[in-house]
């Protein structure tokens, strides 16, 4: 029986925050730093929640993650790859129609030119992996194509959804395995700024899209980054009835963290100027807005 290595650093490893004269278990830490309690406005305060009492070893990962965009130049190996892969498969998938892939890209020449065409982001250079997570419906066209079967229902918008559903819920589960590895990864929208580019880059056939690119390698410890807090539970836990008007108040809540967190980055502005920028128009779209029709150049009917 192979012996399973103990779960990397996915706790940090430094000591935890104390708040007044009792220590935070780690459980806490971990859930203030996720909601924002570990602010200057909050300080001294504990967090009240009982999903503190439930935490388990990969809840507290998950509530550590952080993007990492400063690596280390060691390697990433096969295996923690490999095992990568396997978490990612093990994700659920529509039907188990498995209608996603992966490209794993380590050379530098191809990780400069995804970095330019993600507008210059340089982590795809720092880390030593890059990996470009393909919604794959050729596989299917293929097998029907094989059998001389129809295809007409690979030509609807739900047929699309499925593919980038699956896409993105294998790469999450990757993600978690990466962390409890001890890796670092930051997800790059950027590989959608031109599609028809990433797709000649990988090789594509037709109805691939690459949906996003993941970064992973090794966090420089000497740049480490900050967990950054997200809405309280009340925004988006919603029980029996969806409530919009009752997310006012914890809204604004958030956003004077959010505000303090920011400058703690030494970045100036508010979460929802963000959300008002992302929605005001196609200008703060990075090239994006024309992704109907890059969606068809690429095969997907959109029916
Ligand atoms: C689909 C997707 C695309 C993203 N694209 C980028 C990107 O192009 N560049 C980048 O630096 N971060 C990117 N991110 C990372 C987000 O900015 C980050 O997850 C978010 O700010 C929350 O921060 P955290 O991951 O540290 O908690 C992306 C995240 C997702 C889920």
């Amino acid at each position: 029986m192979t012996t399973v290595p103990p779960a990397g650093p996915a706790v940090p490893e430094e000591p935890l925050p104390a708040v007044g004269s009792s220590p935070r278990t780690d459980a806490e830490a971990l859930w203030s730093a996720r909601y924002g309690w570990d602010t200057e406005s909050r300080a001294g305060e504990s967090p009240q929640a009982p999903g503190i009492a439930a935490v388990t070893d990969v809840i507290a990962s998950q509530l550590a993650h952080r993007s990492v965009r400063r690596f280390l130049p060691d390697d990433v190996t096969d295996a923690q790859v490999s095992a990568m892969v396997a978490a990612a498969q093990s994700a659920s998938s529509s039907s188990n129609l498995q209608v996603w892939s992966v490209v794993e890209v380590r050379d530098p020449q191809t990780r400069a030119q995804f970095a330019d065409l993600a507008g210059d982001q340089r982590q795809i250079m720092a880390a030593p992996v890059f990996l470009v997570w393909i919604a794959d419906l050729a596989r299917a066209y293929q097998i029907a194509a094989d059998a001389q079967a129809p295809t007409e229902g690979g030509e609807y918008v739900e047929t699309m959804l499925v593919a980038f559903l699956d896409a993105a819920i294998a790469a999450q589960n990757a993600a978690v395995a990466a962390e409890s590895m001890g890796l670092g990864l930051v997800y790059v929208g950027g590989v959608r700024n031109d599609p028809a580019w990433a797709a000649a880059l990988l090789g594509l056939p037709q109805r691939t899209f690459a949906a996003f690119g993941m970064c992973v390698g090794h966090p420089d410890p000497a740049r480490p980054s900050r967990v950054k807090p997200r809405l309280p539970q009340e925004v988006v836990w919603h029980r029996e009835r969806y409530d919009l008007a009752g997310q006012s108040a914890p809204i604004a809540d958030y956003d004077a963290r959010m505000a303090e967190f920011y400058a703690g980055q030494s970045m100036a502005g508010r979460w929802t100027a963000r959300i008002k920028a992302r929605l005001s128009g196609p200008a703060a779209m990075s090239g994006r807005e024309t992704m109907k029709r890059s969606l068809q150049e690429r095969g997907f009917e959109l029916r």
